[in-house]
């Protein structure tokens, strides 16, 4: 910054003072608004106009002050009065000049501006506050924190309840063989349930054995095999995952839905064991006034086999719309574990250099498996699955 020529001051007069501290005003005013007005200006800029003007050594103010000196006594007053109410203002300018050319941000000092500057500074400056103006009155981003979703909440809870008798929990995987997904759990040859209506099978898998072939698993129960294969009795898992069936979505139905699945094996287990272990869990999700009942059911891999319902939470086993007017809502499948099922877990525990574990003569068992959707639709009232799926933060926001 070159260096700025001070106005002349021949005698200490009140109005030569005058006129000589206004002029030095302009001096700043103008050499400010050159400033303002450069868009390419930088830091150093600033600092160079802070030190031109008010730097100890060369500063304006420095040198005024030295001038000041030659004042004769009786008008000492008069010239310190008038210096310091200029040094005031370019000091309290440059303060807020510099701090907003260098930071951006603009302090709010209206008084700042309201001096006798030229108006087209004033705008200017005026402009820049407006720009820089921060609403501190807007809410801000405000960042909820994440809820478990309602069937991962379900599916905890069922978990829960049978980690408390001891169960642990096993997994399994979603593309499945049609060896642990049907064959090993005693599905005969053309059960429906291999229909592919019902499955969804993985395409070009026509060249393999029937059993090697690549489909999405249509329940959980083949961590079952995986399980008895892998491990001899006692065993207590229960199995939470993703299930896929070839199926439309309706207001009850989706392709993709939720189960989790029980099994205990060990010696001496009967169906009492069963009949106790399910009422426990039915009590322990829906509270401590449900009945269970047992109805004849079947499926392949277990005998007997059994439906189990729930007295209607709704209703209280009076009947009502939810129970279709029986008092009863089917829960859940169940049954002892099929003999047929122990014999193809030892064969292929033979297969994969295991001794075998599963005699029907020594050891027996129960399984279970429940839709997580179905549970929670009961639990909270819903009426649609579709709306699990749907993210509609309106629906979600209900199970925080
Ligand atoms: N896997 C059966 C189904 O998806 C449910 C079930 C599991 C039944 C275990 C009995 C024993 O329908």
């Amino acid at each position: 910054m070159s260096e700025i020529n001070l106005p002349e001051l021949h005698e200490y007069s009140d109005a030569s003072l005058k006129a000589f501290f206004s002029e030095v005003k302009k001096i700043f005013s103008e050499s400010l608004a050159v400033l303002l007005g450069d868009h390419n200006r930088t830091p150093e800029d600033w600092e160079a106009f802070r030190i031109a003007w008010t730097g100890r050594k060369q500063g304006v103010l420095t040198r005024i002050g030295e001038l000041l000196k030659t004042a004769p006594p009786d008008r000492r007053r008069a010239v310190g009065i008038g210096f310091n109410a200029l040094k005031k203002e370019i000091e309290a300018e440059i303060a807020f000049d510099v701090a907003v050319g260098v930071s951006g941000n603009v302090p709010s000092t209206p008084a700042l501006i309201a001096g006798d500057y030229p108006k087209s500074y004033r705008d200017m400056k005026q402009r820049e506050i407006e720009k820089n103006r921060i609403d501190i009155t807007l809410p801000g981003s405000v960042r909820t924190p994440g809820i478990e979703h309602p069937l991962l909440k379900t599916m905890n809870q069922i978990v829960a309840v049978f980690h408390h008798l001891g169960y642990s929990t096993a997994v399994g995987p979603q593309v499945e063989s049609d060896f642990y997904n049907f064959e090993a759990l005693n599905f005969p040859p053309n059960h429906p349930a291999r229909d592919t209506q019902d499955t969804l099978v993985l395409a070009g898998q026509q060249a393999k054995p029937s059993r090697d072939r690549l489909l999405m698993r249509t329940h959980t129960s083949p961590v079952q095999i995986r399980t008895m294969i892998a491990n001899p009795p006692p065993i207590r898992i229960v199995v939470p995952g993703k299930v896929h069936r070839n199926d439309a979505a309706d207001a009850t139905h989706s392709p993709v839905f939720h189960q989790v699945e029980g099994l205990c094996v060990d010696t001496n287990i009967t169906f009492s064991d069963l009949k106790g272990t399910l009422d426990h869990a039915m009590k322990e999700l829906f509270g401590s006034d449900v009945k269970t009942r047992f109805f004849p059911s079947f499926f392949p891999f277990t005998e007997p086999s059994a439906d189990v319902q729930i007295s209607c939470i709704f209703c209280a086993g009076e009947g009502c719309r939810k129970c279709k007017h029986s008092g009863w809502i089917e829960l859940l499948g169940c049954g002892m574990v099929d003999p047929a099922v122990f014999a193809s877990v030892d064969e292929q525990r033979a297969l994969q250099g295991h001794a075998p574990a599963y005699d029907p003569a020594q050891v027996s068992g129960f399984a279970f498996g429940m839709g997580v959707e179905r549970i929670a639709m009961i639990q909270h009232g819903i009426s649609d699955i579709g709306q699990f799926y749907s993210g509609d933060m309106r629906f979600l926001e209900q199970f925080a």
